[in-house]
């Protein structure tokens, strides 16, 4: 999850990997002790089930900043691990139920690949295409060192992105710079554009929250994380770009290695509290939305059978939320 050029520096770049047995997710214990799932038991991703407990002290966030078009030239860059794009100054986030204001300073992405999805967390277990993450650190650590010595001195903002057939304005900032970061050390300067294009910004006040780690080595457990339950969408080819257009090798190597797949697997929640916010609905008291919809149409179904002796066919009728031109390829 935090793939910031520090650690690169302190571990050497090649010490963890996606695709690889020795350096993988399962291996990352080897290298970095704290990544050990035994160890502990704050780890993330999590699934995010129907058994959360919902927290009417969950309202929206504060997202300071996240509306203005910043001056100056933020970095978009190929670490390796994933397309990082550090932010400047004068934005954060509080409120919502974090301890604290946390300073906004990257973001970056998980992705699958052309015939897989990628998001690290998943909700009830359904797994989405990508999963952007929007890291912040707690405003009181000078520095990045000393937030991973506190247990909740990062806050991270995590957002599914769904694939669809239209275009998305908001993500071309990033498009557009995409292919010039195509091998991993390439960064490209991006105009500053408000952060909340970015977001689901119709449906801020539906998230869930629990304690966990971040999803990339040192693992540190030091992570509130904020997961909004709706995506937002991009199209297939802004997707294609991230899937088919970034390379985890340099432009030099001998064999160019395709970047996909990047996410880590689930974790146990063991005792922890996943809360879903005041106004989250999918997940709540219990019950599934989309569940609920089809145990009605089945029951419609039925008596609709039984009264005219033909089938009712659900086609047009039920059309679950995420499918889309992927499902249909
Ligand atoms: C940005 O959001 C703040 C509240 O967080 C609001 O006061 C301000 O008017 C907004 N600015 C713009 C340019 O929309
Ligand atoms: C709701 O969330 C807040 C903030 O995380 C927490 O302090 C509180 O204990 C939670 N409430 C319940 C009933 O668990
Ligand atoms: C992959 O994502 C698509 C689009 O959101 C979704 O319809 C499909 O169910 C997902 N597949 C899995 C295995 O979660
Ligand atoms: C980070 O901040 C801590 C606490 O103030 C300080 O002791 C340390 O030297 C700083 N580390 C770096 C790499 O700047
Ligand atoms: C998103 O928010 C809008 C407006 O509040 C609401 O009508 C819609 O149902 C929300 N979407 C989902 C999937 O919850
Ligand atoms: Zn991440």
């Amino acid at each position: 999850m935090l793939m910031l050029s520090m650690f690169l520096l302190a571990h050497g770049d090649d010490d963890f990997c996606y695709d690889e047995e020795h350096c993988d997710p399962y291996a990352w214990g080897d290298n970095y002790p704290s990544c050990h799932p035994l160890l502990d038991s704050h780890h993330s991703p999590i699934n995010l089930d129907h058994q959360l407990m919902k927290n009417d002290s969950l309202d929206s966030l504060n997202l300071e900043g996240f509306n203005l078009t910043h001056k100056g030239q933020w970095g978009l860059t190929n670490q390796g691990h994933s397309v990082v794009l550090e932010v400047g100054n004068g934005m954060q986030v509080s409120g919502g139920g974090l301890p604290g204001t946390y300073r906004t300073i990257q973001l970056h992405f998980h992705w699958g690949s052309v015939s897989s999805n990628g998001s690290e967390h998943t909700l009830d277990h359904l797994r989405f295409p990508m999963e952007m993450h929007i890291v912040n650190i707690k405003s009181t650590h000078p520095n990045l060192t000393s937030a991973l010595e506190d247990p909740t001195g990062i806050a991270v903002l995590g957002i599914f992105v769904d694939v669809t057939y239209l275009h998305n304005e908001n993500f071309q900032s990033i498009s557009s710079a995409l292919p010039s970061v195509a091998y991993k050390g390439q960064t490209k300067s991006i105009r500053p554009f408000p952060l909340v294009n970015l977001l689901p910004q119709n449906n801020l006040t539906q998230y869930y929250r629990y304690h966990g780690s971040l999803t990339t080595p040192p693992c540190s457990q030091v992570v509130l994380w904020t997961v909004y339950e709706v995506p937002v969408y991009i199209s297939w080819a802004q997707f294609e770009q991230f899937v088919s257009g970034i390379y985890s090798t340099e432009e030099e190597a001998a064999n160019h290695v395709l970047l996909h797949d990047n996410y880590r697997h689930i974790h146990p929640t063991y005792g922890r509290s996943v809360y879903a916010s005041k106004d989250a609905k999918l997940l709540t008291n219990g019950q599934n939305g989309s569940i609920k919809v089809l145990g009605l149409f089945m029951t419609l179904k039925i008596l609709w059978e039984k009264q005219l002796g033909k089938p009712l066919s659900s086609k047009g009728l039920f059309t679950p939320r995420t499918m889309t031109k992927k499902n249909a390829r």
